[in-house]
């Protein structure tokens, strides 16, 4: 079977509580998924469940984790032995802004726990303990920034560079296996994400239809940069030497968290 349907219909997503999680949950709801919904805000989870099961012939689970919390990510992880996804699409991440010396230390560790830690640990334990031969699909969120250093958002731009390398070897090892992986790497989304790391995300593209060009495009491609915006910022800057995309973006970073260069 071909498409978003050749999978078994049972996904896990992280970070589903809004933004991009949130549009996934609604476009695999479309597709006739049942989910699990995870991320720290039970009462918003909640809410999308109930929508969700009201509109579609879907049954949703949901689950309040704390994925900067060790115990609370290994009793995920745990709870995955149990079950049987034919996706995963691990959303949860955030960022922040600012001078490296001036940010919360412990902000900048926690970020690293949920945007890298978690993502290692889940996958691990979904390949492992890989149910049967059915096909597998991981989605995974880099981001534009994830292509080269990018100061005031020195942290979040490495765990992002983390990610991009992570799918592409992930990628690299199970092509043909039956496990596709997925890179998404989108440029600004109007989320929640920019209040959070304390951008101003002046030009941003919405986060809805994000799920649908990134589930069309799961296993035919290692790297997805969703929507024009993305795209155009993306194709732009890849021309350019890598120094150099740290210099452009240090510009561009700079009016989002200073309102200046820096
Ligand atoms: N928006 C952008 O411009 C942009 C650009 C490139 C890449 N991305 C990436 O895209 C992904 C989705 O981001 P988004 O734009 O949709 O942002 P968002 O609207 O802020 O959503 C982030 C999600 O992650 C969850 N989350 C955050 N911290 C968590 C924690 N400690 N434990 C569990 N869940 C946690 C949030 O839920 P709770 O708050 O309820 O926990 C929320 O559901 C992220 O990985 C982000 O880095 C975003």
């Amino acid at each position: 079977m071909n498409g978003i349907k050749r999978y078994k219909l049972n996904a896990l997503i992280t970070g589903a509580s809004s933004g991009i999680g949130k549009d996934f949950a609604y476009e695999l709801a479309k597709n006739g998924y049942s989910l699990t919904l995870v991320a720290r805000d039970l009462g918003r989870l909640n809410e999308i469940k109930h929508d969700l099961e009201s509109k579609y012939k879907i049954k949703v689970k949901v689950d309040s984790k704390d994925l900067s919390k060790n115990t609370e990510t290994n009793e995920l992880v745990n709870g995955l032995k149990s079950e049987d996804y034919g996706l995963v699409v691990l959303a949860a991440g955030y960022g922040s802004g600012g001078k490296f010396h001036s940010l919360d230390l412990d902000t900048e560790l926690n970020m690293i726990d949920v945007n890298c830690r978690s993502v290692v640990q889940i996958c691990h334990e979904f390949i492992q303990h890989r149910k049967d031969e059915s096909p597998k699909g991981i989605v995974l969120f880099g981001s534009l920034v994830g292509f080269q250093g990018v100061p005031w958002t020195a942290t979040y731009a490495a765990t992002k560079a983390f990610i991009q390398s992570f799918a592409e070897a992930l990628s690299g090892e199970y092509i043909n296996k039956g496990i596709d992986i997925i890179s998404v790497a989108p440029g600004p989304v109007k989320t929640s994400f920019g209040n959070r790391a304390g951008m101003v995300m002046g030009n941003a593209q919405s986060p809805d239809g994000i799920a649908k060009e990134v589930l069309r495009k799961l296993g035919k491609t290692v790297t997805v940069r969703p929507g024009f915006l993305s795209k155009f910022l993306g194709y732009s800057l890849i021309t350019l030497p890598r120094n150099l995309r740290t210099f452009v973006l240090k510009q561009i970073m700079g009016q989002m968290v200073f309102g200046s260069k820096g």
